[in-house]
């Protein structure tokens, strides 16, 4: 069997370094042999730099996915043009974008494949189809444990995938609403799927967001600098535990952590 854990978009220093106090512990408990994170709001005002990357895999994580905000930042370009940095964005940006869209965790006995997805309903920017670039993806690997996040708005969306995929893909993890949901499980074909995994950043907060900051912008309607909230923060996250002969999970549990 093979345990993969997987991390909600991890906010700004705050969120990095509650992730960085409790990972060890966790990964020990559930006999975790890969960590796969959303890092796409893992710099102080969105998006990923080089250092919150870095900071993310001294953590003890594999590999990182992001997002909406894989280019939010100047800085993050160098990252997709490293062949160093384990760093992947949504597979359906265009092929001329920086960066690739899927890449391999190698645990030696058995390697797994990650791809990162992004949904198309209330998203911004528009990619092209999920369903599509996932059939012509999945044509061209030959690893038996595929992992999906999905990064997407509509909860429909990122269901609708999952039934689409499920029993070719060994799991999907929803990302992006920053809120966990209650619906983890184990597809018929085999596929386990939680439609958002949640985020690992500040409690107090909406979706991560400073309350005072997202409410000005909400109530006046005008650009408001948005600045992440600070304070006791969560860990959100789900574990699914994989039979790497037959590529499906066999067991799903949801993690929440806020002591
Ligand atoms: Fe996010
Ligand atoms: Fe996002």
């Amino acid at each position: 069997m093979i345990t993969v854990l997987c991390i909600g978009d991890v906010i700004g220093t705050v969120g990095m370094r509650y992730l960085h106090r409790h990972l060890p512990a966790l990964k020990k408990l559930k006999k975790i042999d890969a960590v796969i994170v959303n890092g796409e709001n893992s710099a102080d005002t969105n998006g990923i730099t080089p250092d919150s990357a870095n900071y993310l895999l001294n953590c003890g994580v594999d590999l990182i996915t992001t997002g909406n905000h894989s280019f939010q930042r100047k800085e993050s370009y160098p990252i997709y043009e490293s062949d160093n940095l384990p760093v992947i964005r949504p597979a359906n940006y265009p092929a001329k974008a920086p960066g690739i869209g899927s890449r391999v965790i190698d645990l030696g006995r058995t390697r797994i494949r990650v791809i990162n997805m992004m949904g198309t309903v209330g998203m911004n920017p528009v990619l092209d189809c999920p369903f599509v670039t996932s059939d012509q993806l999945l044509e061209g690997i030959d690893e038996k444990i595929i992992i999906m996040d999905m990064h997407a708005e509509a909860t429909a969306e990122k269901r609708a995938l999952a039934c689409y995929l499920d029993g070719r893909i060994s799991a999907m993890f929803g990302t992006h609403t920053h809120v966990q949901t209650a619906d983890e499980q184990i597809l018929p074909g085999g596929t386990g799927f939680i439609t958002d995994v949640g985020m690992t950043g500040p409690v107090n907060s909406v979706i991560g967001v400073s309350i005072e900051a997202a409410i000005e912008k909400l109530k006046t309607k005008v650009p408001v600098r948005l600045s992440y909230a600070d304070g006791q923060c969560m860990l959100n996250a789900v574990v699914f535990v994989i039979d790497e002969r037959s590529g499906k999970t066999v067991e799903v549990e949801r993690i929440n952590i806020s002591n």
